[in-house]
């Protein structure tokens, strides 16, 4: 088994190397003025299966395609049965036709990759719950909710204390899997609206009740809008223990100002998507998913 790793992202290629207990290597990737990419791999891959990480942080497009031609040279370099580990897959706000006219960007994705050659994909935590279906080729779903409930008892034991938070409808599901994680914590869901053209987030309405440490759980933060928001609204209702999950720390725009003057205590992300060093602030901790894919890998 070959193991290619995210030259973007060595801090999750070398623990996952780790935990897989194979050899990290990494594509060598060449990029022309013009943004052409040339891409080559140096190891014997001959007849040998190898999994290649790669996330769709930003940026996305030059990352979508990177993940491309790595599968393509390794295919043509003789390479058998490839698992594309995928952590955080982009254009997933964009399952379905949202208005006459558009395109499905998720679908186009899934086409790129699947064209490359690939055989398997992985991925953690989809915004989309139609993800695995629309991928034709086998898809693994993984999540890092176990590493939040981890998370959540260390700060505090007693479930019946604490609340979790969805800040919008769509995540609904994730808050019911979380509670019940966590002893059947309660849960309370945000109402949320995007206008489409500007993008601009309003809170409308919550259904439940608000107690104890609140805890507001999303699959991403990009530019901190619904998120912070939520932690607003929390804050407006007099919470004052307020903490934020989210899987995939996409953080775009003024997402990093937001979220240090936001009103949450502690900010918790994941490594599906690396954080450069000007982007990392002293309330944002990072917890390694590299366990939790290394263990659906080795299935
Ligand atoms: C949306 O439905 C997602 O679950 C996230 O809440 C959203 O994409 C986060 O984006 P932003 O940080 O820009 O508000």
């Amino acid at each position: 088994m070959v193991f290619f790793g995210d030259p973007s992202n060595k801090s999750l290629s070398e623990k996952l190397a780790k935990e897989l207990d194979l050899k990290l290597s990494y594509p060598e990737i060449h990029t022309f003025p013009d943004g052409e990419k040339r891409v080559r791999v140096l190891e014997n891959v001959v007849d040998q299966k190898s999994i290649v990480l790669k996330s769709l942080g930003v940026p996305v497009h030059d990352n979508l395609f990177e993940l491309a031609l790595i599968i393509d040279a390794i295919k043509r370099t003789g390479g058998s049965e490839i698992t594309a580990t995928v952590p955080y897959i982009a254009y997933q706000r964009g399952d379905h036709v949202f208005r006459v006219g558009e395109g499905v960007g998720l679908e186009v994705v899934i086409k790129v990759i699947e064209g490359s050659g690939v055989d398997r994909v992985l991925f953690v935590d989809p915004h989309s719950i139609k993800l695995s279906e629309m991928f034709k080729i086998p898809a693994m779903e993984l999540s890092a909710l176990s590493l939040f409930a981890e998370k959540i008892k260390e700060i505090e034991p007693n479930t019946k204390k604490i609340t979790l938070v969805t800040p919008d409808m769509g995540g609904i599901r994730r808050i019911k899997i979380l509670s019940g994680m966590l002893n059947g914590a309660n849960y309370v869901s945000i109402t949320k609206e995007r206008d489409l053209h500007t993008g601009e987030i309003k809170i409308s309405s919550s259904e439940g009740e608000f107690k104890g440490i609140c805890f507001v759980v999303d699959d991403m933060i990009s530019t901190g809008g619904t998120i912070v928001q939520a932690a607003d609204f929390l804050f407006e209702k007099g919470i004052r223990d307020i903490y934020l999950m989210a899987t995939h720390p996409v953080f775009v725009g003024n997402a990093i100002k937001k979220l240090k003057n936001s009103k949450a205590e502690k900010i918790f992300v994941t490594d599906s998507i690396p954080i450069p060093k000007e982007k990392r602030f002293e309330k944002l901790e990072t917890l390694t998913i590299a366990e939790e894919i290394a263990k659906c890998l080795k299935i």
